[in-house]
């Protein structure tokens, strides 16, 4: 699948009120933690994208009643902790590492063998992270050359409790340390170098298996203590602030925006992309402010702004990790430089982002280098900040979008390779872009 963005700088306007899909990871955790409570859990605003689907489809091929998702609303037939049945064939998780860093967590005290694949964008993405910690905690974890994917577990071995600071600030890894530590007998603690997204924490209190939190000066120490009991609940998954991401960049680019962005998840933990928007000059209002199930939830409301360029504050990284795609073509519109440093990460995910970002915003004809850890941008002072080109997405859904949203400030048509993977994600992009102001032409390749 290809989009053809028709370019916006003259006269594009985004407007209206739309709600983004369901949060991913809270969509992920949710399908985890009721498939392994007791009782039955209902789950509405799931988002009905492939990676989660993939999440779903692992527990059904592990034995667990799963209804929906019909609009949105999910029901989890829990099997308790030790109910998960050996599945016929390896588990294949597609493109999404939350589910191969969390299964490998949440698998490895079970009673039987089992093998986690990816496709071949998750099979090149690093794995050992998930399977140092699971070593300690004496699980056996196998994976192909390199740390890569495939993941091979054995099962029936008692799982002992982990006391591990993380090497890297991910919330895939804490999650895949706790998630294993709810099977061993003791507690287990995890230090973060830098606060990451909480909604596991948040969500085993939910299930209602307490999690304990310790602030200090080497960072933040989760516990959680094992042999766990969770009791099935209903979960309200807000909007994905990710994906809310794209239309805040986008209407704050394009001139006589204004766009409401519904009942989107503000966990702090989440909210680098409006702290850094806001510092860059964006005019960012959050209206109706209440929470839902443990979440923060608000209405966005975004208009269009003239950004300045800025060094993005390093603390920031990690709580905007998965946005950094749209910020960089946010920067390409902002009068100065900005500078992204501490974001080496971005390197690892579904592709480099910062090499493909960089590429691609040069074929546009922005002046972007990709450092090490980040990437320096001159923004346009003009409303021409990017020219029609064609750019590749290298499969990844977030680099699809952003460069979508580039071509609000282009003067030519924006060609964009390879988007199928839009719907991991984000089903419905094309659409609903349209329906805020946009023409996105999608054809197949
Ligand atoms: C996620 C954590 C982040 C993020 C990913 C989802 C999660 O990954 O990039 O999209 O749901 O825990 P890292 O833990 O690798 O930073």
């Amino acid at each position: 699948m290809k989009f053809i963005v028709q370019p916006g700088y003259q006269c594009r306007t985004l407007l209206g009120r739309i709600r983004v899909p369901g949060d991913k990871s809270i969509s992920h955790r949710s399908i985890m933690f009721g498939a392994i409570a007791e009782g039955v859990s209902h789950i509405s605003g799931f988002l009905d994208g492939e990676d989660s689907l993939n999440t779903l489809r692992a527990f059904r091929a592990m034995g667990v009643k799963i209804d929906g998702p019909d609009d949105g609303r999910v029901s989890i037939h829990g099997v308790g902790m030790h109910g998960l049945q050996s599945p016929a064939a390896p588990l294949n998780v597609g493109n999404s590492g939350t589910s191969m860093r969390l299964l490998a967590g949440l698998l490895a005290g079970q009673a039987f063998d089992l093998e986690l694949r990816g496709d071949a964008s998750l099979s090149k993405r690093p794995m050992q992270r998930v399977t140092d910690p699971l070593t300690l905690m004496g699980a056996k974890v196998k994976t192909a050359e390199g740390g890569r994917p495939p993941l091979k577990i054995t099962g029936r071995q008692q799982l002992k409790p982990v006391q591990y600071t993380l090497p890297m600030a991910s919330a895939q890894v804490k999650s895949c340390c706790l998630l294993a530590g709810l099977y061993a007998e003791g507690t287990s603690c995890v230090t973060e170098p830098a606060t990451t997204r909480d909604h596991t924490e948040r969500m085993l209190k939910a299930f209602g298996w307490p999690v304990t939190i310790n602030r200090h000066k080497q960072g933040l120490t989760v516990c959680v203590t094992g042999q766990a009991i969770l009791k099935a609940t209903d979960i309200d998954v807000p909007a994905d602030i990710s994906s809310a991401a794209f239309f805040m960049v986008g209407a704050t680019i394009s001139t006589g925006s204004e766009i409401v962005l519904e009942h989107v998840g503000i966990n702090p933990t989440r909210t680098g992309i409006i702290e850094i928007l806001k510092l860059m000059g964006a005019d960012l209002t959050l209206l109706n402010e209440r929470e839902v199930g443990g979440e923060p939830v608000a209405d966005i409301c975004v208009r269009s702004a003239r950004l300045q360029g800025i060094h993005i504050p390093e603390t920031l990284v990690p709580l905007a990790i998965d946005e950094f795609p749209v910020l960089f073509v946010a920067a390409a519109c902002a009068e100065g430089e900005t500078r992204i440093t501490g974001a080496e990460e971005l390197r690892v995910k579904e592709c480099d982002r910062i090499q493909v970002m960089a590429d691609g915003l040069q074929a546009l004809g922005v002046d972007a280098v990709a450092t090490h850890d980040g990437m320096i941008i001159q923004g346009a002072a003009d409303m021409v900040a990017f020219h029609g080109g064609v750019v590749g997405s290298h499969d990844d859904h977030r680099i699809a979008m952003a460069f979508t949203m580039a071509a609000l400030r282009s003067d030519g048509a924006i060609h964009i390779e390879d988007c199928d993977n839009v719907n991991t994600s984000f089903p419905g992009f094309a659409r609903l872009a349209e329906i805020a102001g946009m023409t996105i032409q999608v054809c197949d390749e």
